[in-house]
């Protein structure tokens, strides 16, 4: 199955890619990480990409485009895949549709932009695994310390509230646009789901629209 998962940024959509790609057996592919990858090796597209991931502005098509290409060539995508932050354009949408991969479902995760700063701002993550916490909302057993390894927790740089803004404004004016491309799309499941309730809910209601789709199937 090939899902696109679709909100603005804090909606929790790295936090149900971890239940869906287990719960389905296909990769998760966020661009948010490769790119985040990029920057901590020091690569030559790290260093072009990290001011403008910085500043809460989207990197350039073109690179993404690229990007996403090389990665769906890989073989652990042969039986689908869970694009978490992409596509975030109209075109990088219309780069996908122009290289035949058609998509079964976008599940796209609302919730408002208090909501949306309260939980970015709140965010650590440890870089080394992936795995996402909250201050508040699901705080590590120590503070500031990853629950598996003890290594510190990190914020990333682009979660201050100033940068939050600006990428919730980036949102509404280059990715809702996709809202519309993909919602009356014919052969395509459109999926809403209100990302304001607790994580468990959440994670069961797309559950639930994921097993209504495949029981279609
Ligand atoms: P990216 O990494 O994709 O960031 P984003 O889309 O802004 O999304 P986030 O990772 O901030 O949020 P999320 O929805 O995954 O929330 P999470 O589950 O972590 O992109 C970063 C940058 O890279 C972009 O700004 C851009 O520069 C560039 N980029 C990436 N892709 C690109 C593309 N395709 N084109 C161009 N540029 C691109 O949850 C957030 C917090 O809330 C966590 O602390 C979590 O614990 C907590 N939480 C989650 N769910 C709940 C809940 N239900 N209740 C309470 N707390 C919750």
């Amino acid at each position: 199955m090939k899902i696109i998962l679709l909100g603005p940024p804090g909606a929790g959509k790295g936090t149900q890619a971890q239940f869906i790609k287990e719960s389905l057996g296909i990769p998760q592919i966020s661009t948010g990480d490769m790119l985040r990858a990029a920057v901590s090796s020091g690569s030559e597209l790290g260093e072009r990409v990290k001011a403008v991931m910085d500043s809460g502005s989207l990197v350039s098509d073109e690179i993404i485009i690229d990007l996403v290409k090389a990665r769906i060539a890989e073989s652990d995508c042969s039986r689908g895949f869970l694009f978490d932050g992409f596509p975030r354009t109209i075109p990088q949408a219309a780069a996908m549709e122009h290289v035949g991969v058609p998509i079964d479902a976008v599940i796209e995760i609302q919730a408002d932009d208090e909501e949306l700063v309260r939980r970015i701002t709140g965010r650590r993550v440890h870089p080394a695994s992936g795995r996402v916490y909250h201050v508040v909302y699901s705080p590590p057993k120590q503070p500031d310390l990853d629950d598996e390894t003890g290594d510190a927790l990190v914020q990333r740089e682009d979660d201050t509230e100033a940068t939050v803004r600006d990428r919730l404004a980036v949102y509404y004016a280059q990715t809702q646009p996709l809202v519309d491309f993909y919602r009356d799309q014919a052969g395509l499941e459109y999926i809403e789901i209100d990302g304001r309730g607790e994580v468990q809910a959440i994670k069961a209601a797309i559950a639930q629209s994921l097993d209504q789709l495949s029981s279609q199937a």
